[in-house]
């Protein structure tokens, strides 16, 4: 997809090997750039191998801030976090993708949000949260946000000030799982265990509203979290989960997931004709035999978001708005089949099954 120059505006030290970094978008950019919270902006530079592109998720809130800004978690040995935290500087640009993603996407009527993440994973849960507290719409909004030890913990005064400035709407708890003896909060790991014992507490502080829940941090907290939550009777399309760290697995050999466009389900055969709606403007293309939809609009050098092209980043969340595709089951480590039956996919996973496909990259 088309990148873009952004300069960097500002940048924090967040400590724990951690920065955030405020990115300036030009007047002619800010309807490409506009977005939701808890979506992901797409930094690319030159590697070694080639391009290298990671996701970092907007840690900024659209209606507070006019600038974007990252905050990004330093992996040791890694291609493009050390470079952003102890490289890249204030006045430099860096280039990126416009924002993508659909963890959040709104709510018709009041909510209690029930928000867990752990280390950088607050990224994109302190963004929706200040969104959903800013529109005072009736939200109540808790945050259980897990580290090591308080020295690790990033954007800490941010989370504490919008609890601060919204006492009875917002509740913030901070838990550790290594703290010294200091610590006067809670401990632990936030597991299913936790979950359990804390879910009486979190259902008082509802007030009576339907809970959603969103979580953020490594795939295995996240999984625990799940299930424990399913366990206590939510439904899946209830929780929304964003992965940083997504490994798909091995699904060679299972049968493909059906997928039918939400506006027509087309006629069975072999594809002759991919039509991608981008940006407003549509491409078009012919498959090659088991080819994906990602990688014919690729071929055909259509400007479609994409990154990892293995299911794992979710840039290439798309619409099957008509025909048919083949979905590799590993999908559903990013969806869910509510999404699926909306004819939401990830356009690197589907191949078309039908004659001909249109597919949806701005309705999303
Ligand atoms: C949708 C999305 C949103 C994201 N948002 C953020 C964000 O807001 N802030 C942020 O800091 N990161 C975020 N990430 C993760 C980020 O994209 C990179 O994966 C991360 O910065 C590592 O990239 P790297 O190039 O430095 O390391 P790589 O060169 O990719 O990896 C180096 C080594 O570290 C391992 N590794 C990679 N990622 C992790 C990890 N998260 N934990 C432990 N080991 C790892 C790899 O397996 C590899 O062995 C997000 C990822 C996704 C998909
Ligand atoms: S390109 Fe990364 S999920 Fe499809």
């Amino acid at each position: 997809m088309a990148t873009y120059h952004l300069k960097i505006v500002g940048k924090r030290d967040e400590g724990n090997d951690a920065a955030s970094l405020w990115l300036e978008v030009p007047q002619d950019l800010r309807g490409a750039f506009s977005y939701r919270p808890g979506q992901f902006l797409t930094v690319e530079r030159d590697g070694d191998g080639g391009r290298i592109a990671r996701q970092y998720s907007l840690s900024s809130t659209p209606e507070a801030h006019r600038d974007l800004r990252i905050t990004v978690k330093k992996i040791d040995g890694g291609a493009v976090s050390p470079w952003l935290v102890q490289d890249v500087g204030e006045g430099q640009a860096l280039e990126v993708q416009p924002p993508r993603g659909r963890f959040f996407r709104g709510f018709d009527e009041p909510r209690h949000v029930l928000m867990l993440a752990c280390g950088s994973g607050i990224a994109p849960i302190l963004s929706i949260a200040r969104h959903l507290l800013a529109q005072d719409a009736g939200h109540r909004v808790t945050i259980i946000y897990g580290n090591r030890t308080p020295d690790a913990v990033i954007l800490g005064d941010e989370v504490g000030a919008l609890a601060e400035s919204h006492p009875t709407a917002c509740h913030v708890e901070q838990v550790m799982s290594r703290a010294g003896e200091s610590w006067h909060g809670a401990r632990g790991r936030i597991d299913k265990t936790f979950i359990e014992t804390r879910w009486k507490d979190w259902q008082a502080a509802s007030h009576g509203l339907s809970t959603s829940i969103f979580l953020c941090g490594p795939q295995e907290f996240m999984d625990d979290a799940e299930r424990a939550f399913v366990d206590l009777g939510l439904a899946l399309a209830d929780i929304h989960r964003e992965s940083f760290d997504l490994v798909l697995n091995d699904d060679d050999g299972e049968p493909g997931l059906t997928l039918v466009g939400v506006n027509d389900p087309g006629e069975s055969g072999p594809c002759e004709r991919i039509v991608a709606v981008v940006g407003g403007e549509e491409y078009e293309t012919v498959p090659e035999e088991g080819e994906s939809i990602l990688a014919a609009l690729i071929r055909a050098e259509a400007d479609v978001p994409f990154s990892c092209q293995e299911g794992t980043c979710a840039s290439c969340i798309s619409k099957l708005t008509e025909g048919s595709a083949s979905v590799r089951p590993g999908v559903l480590q990013t969806l869910r089949q509510d999404d699926l039956d909306e004819g939401l996919t990830l356009a690197c996973l589907s191949r078309p099954t039908t004659r001909s496909v249109r597919i949806d990259f701005d309705e999303i």
